[in-house]
Order: C-alpha cells, then sequence, then structure tokens
C-alpha cells in the first residue's frame, strides 16, 4: 500500500514537473505585423501564431495590434507615426506579465524597424532575441510593389514620397516616409526624417540605443533575395546605396555606423551574436520547413 501510494506521488511529480515545464520553457514571443496587414489575420499572422504553437507547444505568443481594433491596427499601418506605434506598443508588453522575464522578438517587414526601435526605446521588459523578416533598416529608396493596396493609392503614395517625402507634413502623416532615405540627400535625410535616422543614432548618439542593442543575445536579419518590394534589398541586411548615388550598394561593414560602431552593431557581430540569413524568394515568402530550420531551431528554442 505505502508503495502504491509512493508510486502514485511519484507520477504526480513528474506529471506536474511536465504540466509546469511545458508552459515555462520557452520564452514568449512578441510578433509585428508588416505594411497593410494586422496583428491577427487567420492567413497571415494568425497562422504564425498558430504554427509558432504547435513547434513550441504552449509558447506565449503576443501578436501587437496597435489600435482598439483589427481595422485600426492595419490602418494605423500607413497613418500612425512609428514614435506612437512605439509608445502604445511597449506597454502593450509591459501591462503583460507572462512577458515580465524577458521576450523574443519577430518583426515582419516594416513591423521590423519598429520592434528594433521598440527594443531600443522601452525599458522594460527585456529583449533577448531579434529576428527581423525583410526589415528596412537602412530605409527605402523607391516603392517598387505595394501588395495589399490598390494600384492607384499605392501610385499616389509613390509619388507623394517622391515628391516631398521629407515634408513635415508628410512625415506626421504617412508612416512609410519615416523610412524613406534618398541617397542624393544624405544631409536632408538625417535631419528631416522623423524615425529612422533617430533610432539609427545618426542624428545624435543616443548610449541608451547602443546599450540595449548590445544587450541583445542575438540580432538576426533575414534578407529576401527575390524582393520585389524592398529597394534596395541590402537595406534588409542593414545595407545601402553608397552615399551620393543610387546605384552601387554598400554593405553595413562598410558603412560609418558599422566602423565607428554607432549602434552596437560592429560588437554584436564580434561576439558572434549576429546573424545574416538569405532566402532566395519574394518579401516574406517562406515555408515553415525553412522556418523551422533557419529560425525556430536556432534561436527560439
Ligand atoms: C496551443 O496548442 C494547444 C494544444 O493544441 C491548445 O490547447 C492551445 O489552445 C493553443 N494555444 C493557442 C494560444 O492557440
Ligand atoms: C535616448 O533614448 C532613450 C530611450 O528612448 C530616451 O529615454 C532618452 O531620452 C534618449 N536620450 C537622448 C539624449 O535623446
Ligand atoms: C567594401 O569596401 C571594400 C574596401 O573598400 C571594397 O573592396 C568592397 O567592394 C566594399 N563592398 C561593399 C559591398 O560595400
Ligand atoms: C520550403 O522552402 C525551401 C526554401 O525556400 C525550399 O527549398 C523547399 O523546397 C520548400 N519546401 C516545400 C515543401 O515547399
Amino acid at each position: 500500500m505505502r508503495e502504491r501510494i509512493c508510486t502514485v506521488s511519484k507520477v504526480l511529480i513528474v506529471l506536474c514537473t511536465f504540466n509546469c515545464c511545458l508552459s515555462d520553457e520557452y520564452t514568449p514571443i512578441v510578433l509585428w505585423h508588416g505594411m497593410g496587414d494586422a496583428c491577427c489575420f487567420p492567413y497571415s499572422l494568425g497562422k504564425v501564431q498558430v504554427r509558432l504553437n504547435e513547434s513550441l507547444p504552449g509558447v506565449h505568443v503576443v501578436s501587437l495590434r496597435i489600435g482598439s481594433s483589427v481595422i485600426d491596427d492595419l490602418e494605423n499601418s500607413y497613418f500612425m507615426h512609428p514614435n506612437k506605434q512605439i509608445e502604445e506598443a511597449c506597454s502593450i508588453i509591459q501591462s503583460d506579465p507572462k512577458l515580465a522575464k524577458g521576450y523574443n522578438a519577430i518583426g515582419f517587414s516594416q513591423g521590423s524597424q519598429f520592434l528594433r526601435g521598440l527594443i531600443q526605446r522601452c525599458p522594460y521588459p527585456k529583449a533577448k532575441t531579434y529576428i527581423s523578416l525583410g526589415g528596412q533598416h537602412q530605409g527605402v529608396y523607391g516603392l517598387p510593389r505595394c501588395i495589399s493596396l490598390s494600384i492607384k493609392t499605392c501610385d499616389y503614395i509613390r509619388r507623394l514620397l517622391n515628391y516631398a517625402a521629407y515634408n513635415s507634413w508628410l512625415q506626421d502623416f504617412l508612416v512609410q516616409a519615416t523610412y524613406w532615405h534618398d541617397p542624393l540627400n544624405e544631409e536632408e535625410y538625417r535631419e528631416k526624417n522623423s524615425f529612422l535616422s533617430d533610432i539609427n543614432n545618426e542624428k545624435s548618439l543616443n548610449q541608451t540605443y547602443i546599450e540595449r542593442l548590445r544587450n541583445l543575445e542575438n540580432f538576426v536579419m533575414v534578407k529576401f533575395l527575390k524582393d520585389t518590394m524592398v529597394q534596395p534589398i541590402e537595406s534588409e541586411w542593414f545595407g545601402f546605396y553608397k552615399p551620393g548615388q543610387s546605384k552601387d550598394i554598400q554593405s553595413l561593414f562598410n558603412s560609418t555606423l558599422y566602423t565607428e560602431d554607432r549602434l552596437g552593431l560592429k560588437y554584436l557581430y564580434e561576439n558572434q551574436r549576429m546573424h545574416f540569413i538569405s532566402i532566395n524568394s519574394d518579401h516574406l515568402r517562406f515555408n515553415w520547413t525553412w522556418f523551422e530550420s533557419n529560425i525556430i531551431n536556432p534561436f527560439l528554442k
């Protein structure tokens, strides 16, 4: 009898330990969607959430919704200034007790640079691993194709950007203007851009930004080699056009941002914490087999 009770309690202990570990095992994940998308559509990030839960059973996933509804969230991806979006995201992650011990972050397209802004600006909780999927870290110079807008709206946005990207009205009004980067006018970009040049420490040097990035366990950037939406594609690996022209590309390693280590990226690279991954496909096109072996297994387990 005693023996039996003992066995039963052993089983219970094992069960309990197993149960406790299930929910505690994986670092929670914060997702930030791209332009013309939202937190939770079943065909985009909703699907990613389900898949993450399959690959990492029980993992807590927060897909950021900026605004009070999914439709607001989608609209805000065009019209709410990233500085405001980041403030809102910061209060969302701060009020989630399950994130208190830290989180891993996955950004999709423009959500990648906003998530990096969040990591640099939001004092807690602590980000561990940062993953950028097709992010535009040095901005864009051109909008070759927009997927989720009508052709007409897309052309309109493109014309506006070509005409007056650094106009302060447009900087406040159109999200995509906040990461427009004209290589023929670097000075103007640095001074008048209202978001990207700040988080890239090109306007001034914010030591907090450097420290927070240096504290990451991993900084991962995925570049889509056949990307038809991002111009230049090298921006997905933090490269851009050489200043003063719009043809030749300069990699991150050749930029002063890196050589002077103005953002902590050199430190991360030299400590084997920066990872460059490429996939031979169009913008955000990947299957789960690829995602598991290139992202989940090496960085999220
Ligand atoms: C994760 O998967 C488990 C097991 O299938 C399920 O019970 C749970 O509801 C899922 N959680 C979410 C948030 O989808
Ligand atoms: C640097 O960034 C932090 C985080 O956003 C901010 O609190 C601080 O005021 C900034 N410092 C300067 C000098 O701008
Ligand atoms: C980087 O700089 C080196 C030395 O100046 C040069 O040979 C190389 O082509 C540059 N590469 C890129 C991609 O910027
Ligand atoms: C998944 O994607 C990888 C990389 O693009 C590709 O090589 C592989 O064939 C794809 N697998 C399936 C089942 O589509």
